[in-house]
């Protein structure tokens, strides 16, 4: 299937956590995501020597930066709406970046597409898991007026 029909079939799955933002901000991840596949794909034939990395490096640190900003934009608010899921919330996505780093910290070193192939599995996973129920829980109470 093509990205952008994956694309459009995926998000109708992701869920409304009541911060249109956040929702915009999700999608732009699960989108980037499909981009990381789409380069892996492209270069499966290769082997790990002759792949380019470049375009792999370029699409890891864009989901790097886009997801801190998006975790810290989400902390942000909580923090000014007194949420009270806040610290529980924080260490998941703390979590979520030595995970992150762990892997990347790999894929630096070793070269390897099975670990870009990883990190893709992990950040699909995750986005999907962590929107459907830990970002679901602050619905509603967050103040929309801050955003
Ligand atoms: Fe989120
Ligand atoms: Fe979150």
């Amino acid at each position: 299937m093509r990205r952008e029909d994956l694309y459009q079939q995926a998000k109708e799955s992701l869920c409304d956590v009541g911060v249109e933002r956040f929702n915009e901000a999700h999608r732009e991840l699960l989108y980037h995501i499909l981009l990381l596949q789409e380069h892996l794909e492209a270069v499966l034939t290769l082997d790990d020597q002759t792949l380019d990395w470049k375009l792999v490096d370029q699409s890891i640190d864009f989901l790097e930066t886009y997801t801190l900003e998006h975790l810290k934009a989400e902390e942000v608010l909580m923090v000014a709406s007194h949420y009270a899921g806040y610290a529980e919330h924080k260490a998941e996505h703390e979590k979520l970046i030595v995970d992150f780093l762990e892997i990347k910290g790999r894929i630096m070193a070793s070269r390897k597409k099975e670990d870009v192939s990883e990190l893709k599995d992990f950040l699909l996973g995750w986005l999907f898991k962590h929107t459907s129920c830990t970002d679901m829980e602050y619905k509603g109470k967050l103040d929309l007026s801050l955003v």
